[in-house]
């Protein structure tokens, strides 16, 4: 990973290595892709102000989310698809963020299963729930998370229907890719990838296959969302949600201040402010512009985790300054995990720490519970 500087390098690295349909179903956002755009123009918008001469030569990074120590105010977010970035790629990034001292998320959608994961590495990890029609089979990813030692649930609740991303209508994605089609090009200038994914340990959903009648042969996302998650799901579903998992029960895709005093009300122990990286409703607000206002209205009830177009040290410091507990990135470590494995998650990890740090030290703050307001031009 010499040479790499930032963020973007990791993005142009696994832009060469990661076949189109899979670099460009993570790197993507829905419909017109506003709300992704919107998402980092007004991350970029907030000005931070340069403070001197403060001592800032003793720096801690480490804070605590859900009553756990974090090495940094980061958690690693649900990548639907992430072992078809690099093969096992669940794994090295559970790895990667197990040796950093942050959680990594699970997503329901992971092409290695709950069980795989949890023997891998033999470590905690969080796990994203997404409801089904099937509620049994829900429950049943329940007691598999609880049997795999998973003690933070984070349940989804912005994808009641699937936001379209053009690219993947193009591109006609499936999983595992058809490499008898005109993928077959694109995937042999990518050997190390081919190499890394046929020797994985799963080469389909990993946590649905087998496991949801109908659904062995399940090979594309929007097939999945449409024949299975539940457009009627709703607040009550959370009741029994709450009533079953007995660890933290974080909500993420909070947008809204009466969704959060809702979520809150029924027993949420954190939310994220998410719009999905843009890749849901497009139009909507960014999920800076939101997170002051989420924070007002219940950030003294719960803790607040802001996700949403995180590339920098810096953003970090914005998100933390208008209220957040902790940032999720998802694309950061999607590109570091599809540049170099293990190493290129870690290296995505060590970016973002050493960045917050600068900017904590330029912005004359020592430690993660004093960045506030003050930090913020106008503020
Ligand atoms: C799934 O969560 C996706 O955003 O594709």
């Amino acid at each position: 990973m010499k040479n790499v500087a930032c963020i973007d390098d990791l993005r142009s690295i696994a832009k060469g290595k990661v076949p189109r349909a899979f670099f460009d179903y993570a790197d993507s956002g829905s419909y017109s892709e506003q709300t992704l755009r919107r998402n980092r123009a007004d991350l970029e918008a907030i000005t931070l102000r340069q403070r001197v001469l403060v001592d800032v030569s003793e720096r801690s990074l480490t804070t605590t989310v859900l009553g756990k120590t974090l090495a940094a105010p980061l958690i690693l977010a649900p990548i639907g698809l992430l072992g078809m970035q690099h093969g096992d790629g669940e794994i090295l990034a559970a790895r990667a963020a197990n040796d950093a001292g942050i959680p990594w998320t699970l997503s329901t959608m992971s092409i290695c299963s709950i069980e795989h994961v949890a023997e891998a590495t033999g470590k905690p990890f969080w796990f994203q729930l997404y409801v089904i029609r099937d509620r049994g089979f829900s429950r049943q990813l329940m007691d598999r998370a609880m049997a795999a030692k998973v003690d933070t649930l984070v349940l989804t609740v912005d994808l009641q229907v699937l936001g379209q991303r053009h690219k993947d209508v193009r591109n006609g994605m499936t999983v595992p890719p058809d490499f008898r089609i005109k993928n077959v090009i694109d995937i042999a200038t990518k050997p190390a990838w081919a190499w890394s994914v046929l020797k994985g340990k799963s080469k389909t959903f990993g946590n649905i296959s087998g496991h949801v009648p109908g659904m062995e042969n399940v090979n594309s996302l929007s097939k999945w969302t449409a024949d299975q998650f539940d457009p009627a799901l709703n607040w009550n579903d959370i009741e029994w949600i709450r009533k079953y998992w007995p660890g933290k029960l974080v909500i993420k895709g909070i947008l809204d201040v009466d969704d959060a005093r809702t979520a809150v009300s029924m027993g949420a122990d954190a939310l994220v402010v998410s719009n999905h990286g843009g890749r849901q409703l497009d139009g909507t607000s960014s999920s800076i512009a939101m997170l002051p206002r989420v924070v007002d209205a219940v950030g003294s009830d719960t803790e607040i985790l802001f996700d949403g177009g995180i590339r920098t040290g810096s953003d970090m410091v914005r998100a933390l300054a208008l209220g957040a507990r902790a940032c999720m990135v998802g694309r950061p470590y999607v590109w570091g995990l599809g540049a170099g494995g293990q190493a290129g998650v870690a290296k995505a990890i060590d970016i973002l720490k050493n960045e917050l740090s600068v900017t904590m030290a330029l912005t004359g703050v020592g430690n993660i519970a004093n960045i506030d307001g003050r930090v913020i031009e106008g503020k």
